[in-house]
């Protein structure tokens, strides 16, 4: 069986699934940080294991890939792809890509890794709201020694959307941390120490309805649903009336939730108090984008939480062994894409 890694450092990804699922020599003893399960022999009845980079002509059965171009796909058209397994958690540049076949499941990373990064960067955000960081900021530009009341994370009230694989996560461990978290998602969850609501279905509320909700009090408000057609543009203008004044947006989850031009006007209004945003409609951000310059707004290029290899590479090969098996794998829902 051929695993085809397309990837722009696919080497990288191809010695560590050989590190796993091949070289039984290399992974003897476990490495800091790696996993120390063995790789499995395959047995009489698996097909041997042959791990390798595109090069744009070979085919493979398994297909390893993030934003592969269309060419790809069509190549592999009279060929019978078991998965295709994607090298992140998001699904929405592969769902976009116009090759994409219909009948082959697709998997994406689940955690792998990344909610812990996720963790650090929310954690920084809010405590440079809550801990008046922007506000210090501006003081010093002014040479203005004035210190604020200390605002404690049990009177900061947070609403965290999606609560997915890094999202639940990233829920639980800030209420862990003390603030009241609120949980938002499509279907019904229970979290630890989380309040959790949820969009369709009995007892379902609409986003608005969730963020609007005045004796919720929220101070901060935290993206992390994917880009599905159902997100798009979700916080706009009338959410961000909706909120309590002086909220914030921290968004490391994707850039079409956000109106881009109804966030500039939030903030210029003083509707919104700031906002850290890690990703954004079209990224590249354009050089023209107001949001450069926006003194309220830190930029950060889609680096809030980046696929740690070790950790993803685990979690490949757990998958790749259950393809060589012959299990169903149950993929990601094409209907809700993610
Ligand atoms: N910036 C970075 O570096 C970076 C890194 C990794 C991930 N990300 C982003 O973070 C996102 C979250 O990751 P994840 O692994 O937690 O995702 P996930 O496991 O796919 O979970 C998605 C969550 O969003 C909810 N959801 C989907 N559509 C919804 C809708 N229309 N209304 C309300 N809730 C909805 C889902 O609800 P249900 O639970 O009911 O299905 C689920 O809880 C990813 O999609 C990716 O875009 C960014």
């Amino acid at each position: 069986m051929r695993i085809l890694v397309h990837h722009e450092r696919a080497e990288r990804w191809c010695d560590a699934l050989r590190q796993r699922l091949c070289d039984t020599a290399s992974t003897k003893g476990s490495r800091q940080g790696e996993s120390s399960e063995q790789p499995s022999e395959p047995s009489s009845k698996q097909a041997p294991l042959e791990i390798v980079a595109d090069d744009g002509e070979m085919l493979g059965d398994v297909l390893v890939v993030w934003a592969p171009p269309a060419a790809l796909f069509e190549r592999h058209r009279d060929h019978d792809v078991k998965a295709i397994l994607n090298l992140g958690a998001g699904v929405d540049s592969l769902l976009d890509n116009p090759a994409l076949p219909d009948d082959v499941p697709v998997l994406k990373l689940s955690d792998a890794g990344m909610a812990s990064h996720m963790l650090d960067y929310v954690r920084y955000g809010l405590l440079h709201f809550r801990r008046d960081f922007d506000r210090y900021a501006r003081q010093q530009a002014d040479t203005q020694w004035a210190p604020h009341r200390v605002v404690r994370a049990h009177q900061y009230p947070v609403a965290v959307l999606g609560l997915g694989a890094i999202g639940s996560q990233i829920a639980e461990s800030l209420a862990a941390d003390g603030y009241p978290v609120h949980g938002f998602s499509r279907s019904a969850h229970t979290l630890q120490g989380v309040t959790c609501h949820h969009e369709t279905g009995e007892g379902g509320r609409s986003l608005k309805q969730v963020l609007g909700d005045e004796s919720l009090g929220l101070k901060a408000v935290i993206n992390l649903l994917p880009n599905t057609p159902a997100t798009r543009d979700v916080l706009n203008a009338e959410v961000f009336q909706a909120l309590p004044d002086d909220a914030v947006l921290i968004n490391p989850g994707r850039g079409s939730s956000v109106v881009e031009e109804d966030l500039v006007a939030a903030l210029e209004e003083g509707k919104l108090r700031g906002a850290l945003l890690d990703v954004f409609q079209h990224e590249p951000l354009a050089e023209d984008s107001p949001l450069w310059h926006q003194p309220r707004v830190i930029i950060t290029p889609h680096a809030a939480a980046p696929t740690p290899v070790a950790e993803a590479a685990d979690q490949l090969a757990d998958n790749i062994r259950r393809i060589q098996r012959g299990e169903v794998l149950t993929g990601i829902s094409r209907e809700h894409g993610y």
